[in-house]
């Protein structure tokens, strides 16, 4: 790192691009977002519809629109705050990313901790007691290693050891810098570190989309605020509950064809959706947007529905070969 302070924008948006992404997946939409976006005035004026189509794959679309939010109160107040306390209120922004931004743009010293940083001081200083209740633990003991300058640098290095060397399942101890420190690999086996307190299994729900389209379009809807991808387009869905009946909360009374099953893994459950598709030859009565089938891909759909919509578009296909 040289000398020159990192913008407090990039470091930002990268912040709460990687928090729950890869550096590997989040990379493109880093680059994308500051190529569009390049300050956060940008990202302020921007269309909110445009910044979560943008951010459609990523995942995770509390993020964006937090984002957006962010962007226009800082925007507002003329630029990001340089201490950790301003910078806590900031929607989207929370223990982990205050400290990061303070940190890493505005030379403050400041105690970052995300999971990479966990996994390493849990295995340097062997600590017993499981997560998540050492989470406060944890905090301490990387305080007590963090420098009084270049704390930016410091939790850098310690997020990349922990991306790099001191990874989850089979730690490469002998390329670490500090593994004749570490009490983890000193007791014989510093994978088994950070304990875990064990986990409830994942959830599982079912439901049902709608594939629903007119002369070569297919209707969209906008999910509402704040729920399960809030303010993405969508198919039309009904309730993703454990039991789903067919045909429940379809967006008209037509005759529909089911046309497969998605299956896809959020973080705090596992969903199933059934797919079922029609033709209408009215569109009364359908409260959304007529998107055009062959611009799909354009609709910045997020990848649930994108998996969904690539479904519907082969049944739409195939419907019209049987119809010629
Ligand atoms: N992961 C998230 N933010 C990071 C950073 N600033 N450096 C290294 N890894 C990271």
């Amino acid at each position: 790192m040289g000398s020159a302070r990192p913008d407090p924008y990039r470091v930002w948006l990268s912040e709460i691009m990687l928090q729950q992404t890869t550096v590997a997946m989040a990379r493109p939409y880093f680059e994308k977002f500051t190529y569009r976006w390049p300050d956060v005035e940008a990202l302020a004026s921007a269309p909110e519809d445009e910044v979560m189509a943008a951010w459609a794959g990523l995942g995770y679309y509390a993020r964006a629109r937090n984002l957006i939010a962010c962007a226009r109160a800082v925007a507002a107040a003329g630029g990001f705050p340089d201490n950790e306390a301003e910078l806590r209120k900031l929607p989207g922004v929370g223990r982990y990313t205050a400290a990061a931004i303070a940190s890493i743009a505005f030379g403050q010293r400041a105690i970052v901790v995300d999971a990479n940083v966990e996994r390493v001081v849990s295995r340097l200083f062997a600590v017993k007691q499981p997560l998540p209740g050492a989470r406060e633990r944890i905090y301490e003991l990387v305080d007590s290693i963090t420098p009084p300058g270049g704390s930016g640098d410091f939790a850098q290095a310690m997020m990349d050891l922990g991306a790099t060397i001191c990874i989850p399942r089979a730690p490469r101890c002998g390329h670490c810098p500090i593994a004749q420190h570490c009490a983890g690999r000193a007791e014989g086996d510093p994978a088994r570190y950070p304990i875990k307190a064990a986990k409830l299994p994942r959830p599982h729900k079912e439901g049902m989309a709608y594939w629903l389209q007119h002369q070569g379009n297919v209707l969209l809807v906008r999910r509402p605020g704040k729920g399960m991808l809030g303010g993405m387009l969508a198919l039309p869905t009904g309730l993703w509950s454990e039991q789903a009946e067919p045909g429940q909360s379809a967006p008209v009374a037509v005759e529909w064809t089911e046309a497969g099953n998605v299956d896809h893994v959020f973080t705090h459950f596992s969903l199933s959706m059934r797919l079922f598709c029609a033709e209408t030859h009215v569109t009364s009565g359908a409260a959304g947007i007529w998107w055009p089938i062959d611009r799909i891909a354009d609709a910045g759909l997020p990848t649930l529905f994108a998996k969904l919509a690539e479904r519907g578009t082969a049944w739409s296909i195939g419907a019209a070969l049987l119809a010629a």
